[in-house]
């Protein structure tokens, strides 16, 4: 079953001298209750793809798509109250950045609890109890002091550890997780992909991942979009990546190191610029 269907998506932006700039430009794909992965240099726009998909797109850029739809639902035309309600409900989002995301002025445990009251209404004692469980379930040795603790306080591995279990708590059908374990270390981001990777497997939710690093998306994901300059490249199932054909997804495989033939020093990315026309 769809749950995501992106046709021509399009985010552009003003620039001070001549037209706007597209960022991203004519991105489609659907998503069924599966894995996903977008990867991508710096700067693709696989964080604005996501945001669009949210309604998270900073002031003054412009989002046109000929079809973005959740659930049936038609996103760019439903009214806001509607769209807002499904995000952080049905639709998450962990953002690249969780000192942005979280409330300055709410503790933790607060913000948490608070998502909880508003999906499901429910004694303090069990949103206390539920609370300081998903902050468990995220690795967090001592849920009880860090739910004491406001964002500005605790790292930002720990942050973005904060974000997970907000999102958990509020049970999504979709999530879109951008760079979700790159401020975790290793033995976390393990942690945390598998919660990911149970979330999908027991309650059907969707992922998008999105993530610079094409080892990670390609053995979490079932299925892979390549991103370059603002467009989708390439789209391969994950277990047949290294029949890539386009020259920019070649490369990111040219740069993994593999074990059994170590290459020194690694490979230089080639690009140019006729990919990006
Ligand atoms: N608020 C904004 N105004 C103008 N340009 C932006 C804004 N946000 C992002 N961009 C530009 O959009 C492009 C894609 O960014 P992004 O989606 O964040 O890349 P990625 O997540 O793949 O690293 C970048 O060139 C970035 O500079
Ligand atoms: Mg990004």
């Amino acid at each position: 079953m769809t749950l995501l269907t992106v046709e021509d998506l399009r985010v552009a932006y003003p620039s001070r001298d001549g037209p706007a700039q597209e960022v991203v430009r004519g991105v489609s794909f659907t998503l069924g209750r599966e894995r996903m992965g977008i990867v991508g240099e710096s700067g693709s726009g696989k964080s604005q793809t996501g945001r669009a998909i949210l309604g998270l797109t900073a002031p003054g850029g412009a989002v046109s798509a000929r079809r973005l739809e959740f659930s049936g639902i038609d996103l760019l035309n439903c009214p806001p109250a509607q769209r807002r309600a499904l995000r952080g409900g049905r639709i998450a989002m962990v953002l690249q950045d969780p000192k942005f995301s979280l409330d300055p002025v709410m503790t933790i445990g607060a913000q948490i609890e608070e998502t909880l009251q508003a999906h499901s209404p429910m004694s303090r004692r069990e949103r206390r109890d539920r609370t300081l469980d998903a902050l468990a379930q995220v690795g967090i040795d001592d849920p009880a002091r860090v739910a004491r603790l406001y964002p500005h306080e605790v790292s930002g591995g720990m942050g973005q550890r904060a974000m997970i279990a907000m999102m958990l708590v509020a049970g999504p059908e979709l999530l879109i997780a951008d760079e979700p374990t790159s401020a975790l270390d290793v033995t976390v981001q393990l942690q945390v992909l598998g919660i990911l990777d149970k979330l999908v497997a027991e309650r059907g939710m969707g992922l998008v991942l999105i993530s610079h690093d094409l080892r990670l998306v390609s053995s979490f994901c079932d299925r892979v979009l390549v991103m370059y300059a603002g467009r989708v490249v390439e789209a391969l199932p994950a277990a047949r990546l290294h029949e890539a054909e386009h020259p920019y997804t070649r490369g990111l495989l040219d740069c993994l190191p593999r074990l059994n033939a170590p290459r020194h020093p690694l490979p230089v990315l080639d690009r140019q610029a006729a990919w990006a026309a």
